[in-house]
C-alpha cells in the first residue's frame, strides 16, 4: 500500500476569524489551534496547564494569545472568554477539546474518576458552549462551534465507561444546540476522531498499559493494533483532525449543523 504523508494544513479558510480552543496545551486541542492559525484565524489558546500554554504559544506570533481556562469552573470560563474578546475584539468560533479518559473496567471504576470525567467532558463542554452562545445571541452575530467527540461516542470501547458515556453525550449536546440555535445563525458540529497518538497525553504509558491489559496484548503492540483496525491501515495525525475543524468552522460548511464528521481512517462504519 502506498504511504501517505500527513496532510498539509488547510489555508485561507478563516481569515481574521477569532476562535477560542479549550485543551489547547496538548494533543488534539493544540493540533487544532495550530491548524486554525494556519487557516488565518486569530486563536485564543486555553487550558488549565499554564506552563504548557506559554510553551506552545511562544513562537505563535500576534495572531495567538493564551489564557488559563478551567472548563469545570463557570467563573474561569467567563473570565477567559472575556479576555479573548478584550484582546481580539470579538469571537467567531469555539472548539471544545479539553477532555480526559480514565480507563477502568466497570466493576473497578472509581466514583471520583467517573464524576471528574462528567465534569470535564460534559459540564466543561456545556459551560463553554453556553458562554459562546450567550455572546453570539447578545451580539446578534452568529457563530460556529466544534465539539471534539470521539469514535467512542459512536461505538463504545471496552473498559471505558465514562469516556463512552461522555463522548456520546457530546454528540447529543451538539444536535440539541444545533436545533435550538440555528435560528440565531449559530452552527454546532462534532468531530469524531479515531485514535490519534501523536502528541496526546491521553495516550500516556499508563493508559497504553491499561489498554494492553484490556486487549490481552503487550504495550508495544497497542498502537499498531489500533492502526490495523482501520480500513485504510493509517495512523491518523492531528492535522487530519485540525483540517476537519477548519472546514467546519469556515463558511464552506455554512449549511452544516448538527453533524458528526468522522475522521477515523475507516474504523466505525467501514468494516
Ligand atoms: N487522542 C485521541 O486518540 C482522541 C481520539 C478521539 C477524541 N479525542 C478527544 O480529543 C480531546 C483531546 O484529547 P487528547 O488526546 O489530545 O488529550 P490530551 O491529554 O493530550 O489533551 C487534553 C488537554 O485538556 C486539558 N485539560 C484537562 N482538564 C482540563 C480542564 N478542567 N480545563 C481545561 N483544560 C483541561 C489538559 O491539560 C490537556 O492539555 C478529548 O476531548 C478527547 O476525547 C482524542
Amino acid at each position: 500500500m502506498p504511504a501517505t504523508p500527513a496532510p498539509a494544513p488547510l489555508t485561507g479558510l478563516l481569515p481574521g476569524k477569532v476562535v477560542l480552543v479549550t485543551g489547547a496545551a496538548s494533543g488534539l486541542g493544540l493540533g487544532i489551534a495550530r491548524g486554525l492559525l494556519a487557516a488565518g484565524a486569530k486563536v485564543c489558546f486555553t487550558d488549565v496547564d499554564e506552563k504548557g500554554l506559554a510553551e506552545v504559544t511562544r513562537e505563535a506570533g500576534a495572531q495567538a494569545m493564551w489564557v488559563k481556562l478551567d472548563v469545570t469552573s463557570e467563573d474561569s470560563v467567563a473570565k477567559a472568554f472575556a479576555a479573548c474578546v478584550a484582546q481580539f475584539g470579538t469571537l467567531d468560533g469555539l472548539v471544545c477539546a479539553a477532555g480526559i479518559a480514565p480507563a477502568f473496567n466497570l466493576i473497578d471504576y472509581p466514583l471520583d474518576k467517573w464524576e471528574l470525567s462528567l465534569r470535564i467532558n460534559l459540564t466543561g463542554y456545556f459551560l463553554c458552549g453556553r458562554e459562546a452562545a450567550r455572546y453570539w445571541v447578545k451580539q446578534g452575530i452568529g457563530g460556529a462551534m466544534v465539539l471534539l467527540s470521539s469514535k467512542s461516542g459512536l461505538e463504545p470501547s471496552k473498559g471505558n465507561s465514562a469516556y463512552n458515556a461522555t463522548k456520546a453525550g457530546e454528540l447529543h449536546l451538539a444536535r440539541g444546540w444545533a436545533a435550538e440555535l440555528g435560528g440565531k445563525g449559530i452552527r454546532v458540529n462534532c468531530i469524531a476522531p479515531g485514535n490519534v497518538f501523536e502528541g496526546s497525553k491521553i495516550w500516556n504509558p499508563t493508559y497504553i498499559a491499561e489498554r494492553a491489559k484490556a486487549k490481552g496484548i503487550k504495550p508495544e503492540e497497542v498502537i499498531p493494533s489500533y492502526i490495523a483496525q482501520t480500513a485504510l491501515n493509517r495512523d491518523i495525525k492531528p492535522t487530519d483532525i485540525a483540517n476537519a475543524a477548519v472546514f467546519l468552522l469556515s463558511d464552506q460548511a455554512r449549511c452544516m449543523t448538527g453533524q458528526v464528521l468522522i475522521v477515523d481512517a475507516g474504523q466505525v462504519y467501514a468494516r
